[in-house]
């Protein structure tokens, strides 16, 4: 017999069906014991006479069974409205149990949020089986898949772009790789796809997107993952900040009013506010423009724009140039100045503007871009102000190089797509939609990582480990 799922008995009354799947709880009742067995769609409740089911201990939840039975249509108040296929119940004929399962260390039928989250994180296979978490990651498969569609659909490329390279700089401590090939060197894990997909626009494909990793060893925070995320990358050619601002709110609008029917956008366009502005009135460039905090349904989207170009440098800043300069760039490097404000590059740095927008979402900044410098003249001019030395800037001539074969003007926008996912749903934090993340600590006991190695693979690296 073909397997039914559980969301398909309701189509099946007075049918024989064979069910697999996850005993979700076990309850007895007189001489029956009712099961909610649990798969991939959802629960269907399997009644169990006394002659097939001795004792419900042979039965436990999270014991892996297949089950033979007659679907039936429920009394009239024995239905149940808040189950999908709760107008029926299976009368169980014959149970082989595939597996034994022990008892999870934590309740499985509960929202989880009460519980120590390194504990959910050591054990997060079954974490995951919590219905949020499953309707979590479901969600975030279904944004994926919209985003990619409706991407492809306007024209864009999806390319992926390498994970072993060189550091990127985004303002973050780069994660290194150890080269065996070439002893003393190191590759980076990439803080972004920055200059790849910069790299492309010279390539001529003049729309791309990718579902890209970024690695950043910071600090997390209930909004920022440890070691890694992903971005929504997204690079355009010939275009202004107004067609890339417009393209992601249209896609984000239409993903929002289709993936999450119950959300309400408050503003239509979304407002967007100069940085001056935002910090006068709000004093956040991030501001919460929800009118009510406590309706998990709003969401209030903004593009903040007309960011200083940059920022006063910081000694633990990753663009402290050797020079005698001081400014640090806001967004990055790449980042195009106010073209009315070139002038002020040699005059007052500080007081530029630069081509810089930010998405913003109920007091989150859940994205970030600009239009590029494609003018390899002013890019020097940015390492001289940044105060990049010689050797600093020797780390970038590959984009100055390939800047002088013809690059178009360009621009970008990369939204975090676990960021962006855990504000819409109103998650305390973006673990909560990430199915593997690390815990606060780095650590990733589900893996046990990180681990000590062989000696011999680290010779092999030429690395020796300090006590
Ligand atoms: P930026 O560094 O602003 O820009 O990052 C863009 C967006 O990525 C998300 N994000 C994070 N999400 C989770 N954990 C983190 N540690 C984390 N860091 C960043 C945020 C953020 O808004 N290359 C540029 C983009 C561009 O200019 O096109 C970049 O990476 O949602």
């Amino acid at each position: 017999m073909e397997r039914t799922l559980a969301a398909d008995t309701t189509a099946k009354t007075d049918q024989e069906v064979l069910l697999k799947g996850w005993v979700n709880s076990v309850r007895k009742h007189g001489n029956v014991t009712f099961i909610d067995l649990r798969d991939r769609t959802g629960l269907v409740q399997v009644v169990f006479a006394d002659e097939l089911l001795g004792s419900s201990e042979e039965l436990k939840p999270e014991y892996v069974v297949e089950i033979e039975g007659v679907v039936r249509e429920r009394g009239e108040r024995y239905k149940n409205p808040k189950l999908a296929s709760g107008d029926v119940e299976v009368g169980a004929t014959k149970l082989t149990v595939l597996n034994e399962a022990d008892t999870p260390p934590f309740p499985l039928d509960t929202d989880g949020l009460e519980i120590d989250e390194d504990l959910r994180l050591e054990y997060r296979y079954l974490d995951l089986r919590r219905t949020r978490m499953t309707q979590n990651i479901r969600k975030r498969s279904e944004m994926t898949q919209f985003v990619r569609n409706w991407l492809v659909n306007e024209g864009f490329a999806e390319i992926e772009t390498p994970v072993i390279t060189k550091t990127t700089p985004e303002g973050a401590r780069d994660f290194l790789i150890p080269s065996r090939l070439q002893p003393g060197n190191f590759y980076a894990l990439p803080q972004s796809p920055q200059q790849y997909k910069q790299m492309l626009m010279v390539a001529g494909f003049e729309r791309y997107f990718q579902l890209a990793r970024c690695f950043r060893d910071e600090d997390p925070r209930a909004d920022r993952a440890y070691g890694e995320f992903t971005q929504i990358d997204i690079e355009m050619s010939f275009v202004t900040q107004e067609d890339i601002m417009n393209l992601a709110e249209t896609m984000f609008t239409e993903l929002v009013e289709t993936l999450f029917p119950e959300k309400r956008i408050k503003q239509k366009p979304w407002p967007r506010i100069p940085y001056h502005e935002a910090m006068e009135k709000y004093n956040s460039d991030k501001p919460d423009l929800r009118d009510d905090k406590d309706d998990p349904n709003e969401l209030a989207f903004a593009w903040v724009v007309d960011f200083p170009l940059f920022a006063e440098q910081t000694d633990d800043d990753f663009y402290h140039g050797s020079g005698s300069a001081k400014f640090a760039p806001s967004h990055h490097m790449f980042t195009a100045p106010h073209p009315d404000d070139i002038g002020l590059l040699s005059t007052d740095p500080m007081k530029a503007r630069g081509l810089q927008h930010d998405m913003v979402l109920n007091g989150s900044e859940v994205g970030g871009g600009s239009i590029r410098i494609h003018d390899a003249k002013i890019q020097e001019t940015i390492f001289e102000l940044i105060g990049f030395s010689e050797e600093q800037k020797a780390q970038f001539t590959h984009m100055l190089k390939a800047f002088t074969y013809g690059v178009p003007p360009h621009g970008g926008v990369a939204p975090g797509l676990d960021r962006l996912l855990y504000r819409i749903l109103g998650e305390p934090n973006l673990r909560e939609v990430m199915a593997f993340p690390a815990q606060a600590s780095g650590r990733i006991s589900v893996m046990d990582a990180p681990s000590p190695v062989d000696k011999s693979q680290l010779d092999e690296l030429h690395i020796s480990v300090r006590e």
